[in-house]
């Protein structure tokens, strides 16, 4: 790739080739993810040629496809988990437990359990806890290593009120009370590292006030933590000395999250990541510790479309419904957050001949259309009354910025499998996660109904054998 093509802010839905993408669809069926993986590694180059002096991590959560977290981690990503499942995904990827922090939110006991057993392997790897019952009850499993604290800075922001996590009483201890925590953490053994927010997803440029503020209460709370964990470490906390600083233990990283947005209609403009940079290290100030930032969709939101076929063309009383084979349980976001996605219809654009030099839309008109899904709910709609080439029965369409909380989000309601999803590396398209079956969704039932049934087969055989020794 060029260095302009690599400094491209934004991938555009309009800027992907149609015929590729109908060729795609073609050979792996409808509906269908596909991922560009070099887009990845742009974005990936880009953030970190803005932050050059941050530690990077990448969320998982936002698109957990072993592809992409082996393609960031070798551009240099550490790789940020919200479960057990992800930090067993970013140890299959080949990420050693330095490069892993596992965030736990109320976490399962069948997760503390697996992360204190995969700590014993990977005793590198950073938990990051969000209360003081976590703490406890990774105590009570005998781990005593890499601690985060997550706070709550009693600041959100975010793209919508779902997903503004920074004042959300489900996220973090309250800032206040962090000292206190950490410290005791310290004294009970655990080897202090982090402290950590994480005020909200899609975060806008005009939102850089809120980001600003909450960046500077992290720094204000890591020169807190330090001095307050020098001092219980039994030496004074006013020595500022870098010799002093450096023989004490203190945080060694602030992890201000991720958030960063990406845009989603075709006028906004993308982010100003110079600024947002800009106004990170000066809110932060200075900090004996590394900045560490962890975003999701930065990476992959524009590096992913959802391809999907026109199935039933109808005039309703107020609009014209384009049904479609993808739905809500396909790409959710739309019917959770009223996210706007864009959507492009491939087949008006894409030659009727495979010459692709003589490619021209085929100049249908235009006329607003509601795109919706097969799922028996109203909300399964990707669109209302949005202007679009009027569509035909067989065409296929594409919708844009899928490649963040797209499939991550998927599930199976109405019974529906989940699509198959395509990589683009060097130049290749190739399969990286076949396309589910009913037979798929089903087989846990019918597993079960089959141990079950062997249980009573065994039960019974059981019974009639003591029935033979008592006879
Ligand atoms: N770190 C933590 C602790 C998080 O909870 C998240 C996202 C991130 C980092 C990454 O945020 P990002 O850079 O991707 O904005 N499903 C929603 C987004 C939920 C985000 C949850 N946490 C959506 O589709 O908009």
């Amino acid at each position: 790739m060029t260095d302009a093509a690599d400094s491209l802010p934004v991938r555009r839905l309009s800027d992907w080739d149609a015929a590729e993408l109908l060729a795609l669809t073609e050979e792996y069926g409808s509906p269908l993810y596909v991922l560009d993986l070099e887009r990845v590694r742009q974005n990936y180059r880009r953030l970190e040629a803005a932050f050059p002096d941050a530690d990077i991590l990448y969320a998982v959560k936002a698109n957990a496809l072993g592809d992409v977290l082996s393609t960031l981690r070798e551009a240099g990503a550490g790789l940020e988990c919200a479960s057990a499942g992800e930090v067993q995904r970013a140890l299959e990827a080949g990420a050693s437990g330095a490069e892993i922090h596992y965030t736990a939110v109320n976490p399962p006991a069948r997760d503390l359990d697996w992360i204190v057993d995969t700590w014993d392997e990977h005793p590198d790897l950073t938990v990051t806890a969000g209360s003081e019952d976590t703490i406890d009850r990774l105590e009570d499993r005998g781990y005593d290593g890499r601690l985060c604290l997550r706070v709550n800075p009693g600041i959100g922001a975010g793209h919508h009120e779902k997903v503004r996590t920074g004042a959300a009483a489900k996220f973090g201890v309250p800032a206040e009370r962090a000292v206190d925590v950490l410290t005791d953490a310290a004294d009970r053994g655990f080897d202090v590292v982090g402290i950590h927010a994480h005020v909200g997803s899609g975060v806008s440029s005009d939102q850089l006030d809120a980001h600003r503020e909450f960046v500077a209460r992290m720094g204000d709370l890591a020169r807190e933590v330090n001095e307050a964990l020098r001092a219980s470490d039994g030496r004074t906390g006013s020595e500022t000395t870098r010799e002093a600083s450096e023989a004490v233990d203190g945080l060694e990283f602030v992890d201000v999250g991720g958030g960063f947005g990406v845009p989603y209609r075709e006028d906004e403009d993308p982010l100003d990541l110079e600024s947002v940079a800009d106004a990170t290290r000066d809110a932060l100030g200075e900090i004996d510790a590394e900045l560490t930032i962890e975003p999701g969709r930065y990476f992959v939101a524009d590096a992913g479309v959802l391809l999907t076929e026109v199935n039933t063309v109808k005039d309703a009383r107020e609009t014209t419904v384009a049904g479609v084979d993808a739905g809500m349980t396909t790409l959710i976001r739309p019917a959770m957050y009223d996210a706007y996605h864009p959507i492009r219809n491939l087949t008006a654009d894409a030659p009727a001949s495979s010459d692709r030099t003589e490619r021209a839309a085929d100049g249908r008109e235009t006329a607003p259309q509601t795109v919706a899904g097969p799922i028996c709910e109203s909300g399964d709609v990707f669109c209302t009354d949005r202007e679009l080439p009027v569509s035909k029965r067989g065409d296929h369409l594409a919708i844009g910025n899928a490649g963040a909380y797209g499939y991550e989000m998927a599930n199976q309601y109405n019974s529906r499998p989940r699509p198959a999803s395509v990589v683009l590396a060097d130049g290749d398209a190739r399969l990286a996660r076949h396309r589910e079956t009913v037979d798929d969704v089903t087989r846990p039932e019918r597993e079960a109904r089959r141990a079950s049934n062997a249980d009573r087969k065994n039960d019974h055989g059981r019974a009639s054998d003591t029935d033979n020794d008592e006879r």
